[in-house]
């Protein structure tokens, strides 16, 4: 079964959204809850959501999310874990 990744778009506007501290942020959460073998978190180009960041697609399920700000992160991957986000996931939708 193959690792799933989360990627956080490192383009240049979510840049200016923190996104390096949401991928820290995840990257802590995945270490601390020994999900290392099960989740990936890595970076990736723009992904034409620009002013919606951070934005974070997630695969192989196919999953993008905006405004992903790191205080977002755990409960968000909570959610991924659960099986229970939306395919497009908007995070000012939900409570943090
Ligand atoms: S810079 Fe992140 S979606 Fe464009």
């Amino acid at each position: 079964m193959s690792k799933t990744t989360i990627y956080v778009c490192n383009g240049k506007n979510c840049k200016e959204d923190d996104s390096k501290k949401t991928r820290n942020a995840f990257r802590n959460l995945v270490e601390e809850q020994g999900l290392d073998n099960k989740i990936l978190v890595d970076s990736c180009n723009c992904m034409g959501k620009c002013g919606k960041g951070p934005v974070v697609r997630v695969e192989p399920v196919g999953l993008r999310a905006k405004y992903i700000a790191p205080k977002k992160c755990s409960a968000f991957l909570e959610s991924l874990l659960a099986g229970t986000l939306e395919k497009e996931f908007d995070a000012k939708k939900k409570k943090d």
